[in-house]
């Protein structure tokens, strides 16, 4: 992976997804036949650690440091960092010198890696990891039992989508994804009605309900706490041509709803 990231030989797109991570670590070589398994299960958990703790973006900032510092410039337990720190050199993500006892994050390793990476930030991806990982045992069950895990199981999963789509929507949507479907923008700029089914957290509605101000937006998801999101999210913007709605969506009747208010 590292080989790879440091070349750019490959696309985002490419290598986007945990599975992916965990492939390329294998194929680059970072570990034994033996060792590979460890490393492939315990280096997307520490890089989500290093995610969640805000370590990574620390590292990124900080010139090469010791795990003390390292500790105390992010406010968390030594101990804990030095084990993290330790995991992230034998999974080649950090650096660190032996004589000087400090560790560092290569500024190429930093461009897929952190928050500031944004669409890049491929250690958001290994949160999904963790969290797929969590329901493994209710997955294991419907095997036997059939029925599926409902969307209650995965807690953080609204958070997630939410941080994850908002990079995409902010970086793309009005400049690259819109312009791409004929005379959208026009029709959008003078005024139209728009859904977005299983709208999460309502990013996407809130982005263009500020952007184009003569069109009405609604926003349906089976999720009260992504709803609640993309209220508040409206509400904090100032925009008044967006509804939010709970509400499942096999049993919709939008076409009529939607045609009626058509321009
Ligand atoms: C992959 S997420 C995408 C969310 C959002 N569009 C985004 O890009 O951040 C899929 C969304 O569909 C919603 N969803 C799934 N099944 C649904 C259903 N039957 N009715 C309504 N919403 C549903 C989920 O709650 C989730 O928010």
């Amino acid at each position: 992976m590292y080989e790879v990231l440091r070349n750019r030989k490959m696309g985002k797109d490419q290598f986007q997804g945990h599975w992916q991570l965990a492939i390329l670590l294998i194929k680059a070589g970072t570990a034994d036949a033996i060792g590979c398994t460890q490393q492939v299960i315990i280096v997307p958990v520490s890089i989500s650690i290093g995610q969640k703790t805000h370590l990574l973006d620390l590292l990124a900032q900080l010139p090469p440091s010791t795990s003390e510092q390292i500790a105390g410039a992010a406010g968390l337990h030594e101990r804990y960092v030095r084990e993290w720190l330790a995991a992230m050199v034998t999974g080649r993500i950090i650096e660190s010198d032996a004589a000087s006892g400090t560790y560092r994050l290569p500024a190429e390793h930093a461009a897929w890696l952190t928050r500031a990476a944004g669409p890049d930030n491929l250690a958001f991806q290994t949160q999904y990891l963790v969290l797929l990982a969590s329901v493994q045992d209710e997955v294991v069950a419907c095997f036997s039992k059939g029925g599926g895990v409902p969307y209650s199981s995965f807690p953080h999963f609204q958070r997630l989508m939410a941080e994850e789509s908002a990079h995409v929507v902010d970086a793309s949507l009005l400049q690259v994804s819109l312009p791409l479907i004929p005379r959208l923008v026009e029709r959008l700029q003078r005024g139209i009605d728009v859904a977005d089914i299983g709208c999460g957290c309502g990013h996407a509605i809130n982005v263009m309900a500020q952007a184009f101000p003569k069109s009405r937006f609604v926003g349906y998801d089976i999720s009260q706490e992504g709803i609640a999101a993309a209220q508040a999210e409206a509400r904090w913007l100032g925009v008044t041509n967006t509804r939010f709605e709970v509400q499942e969506v096999s049993g919709l009747d939008t076409p009529g709803r939607l045609a009626a208010r058509a321009v």
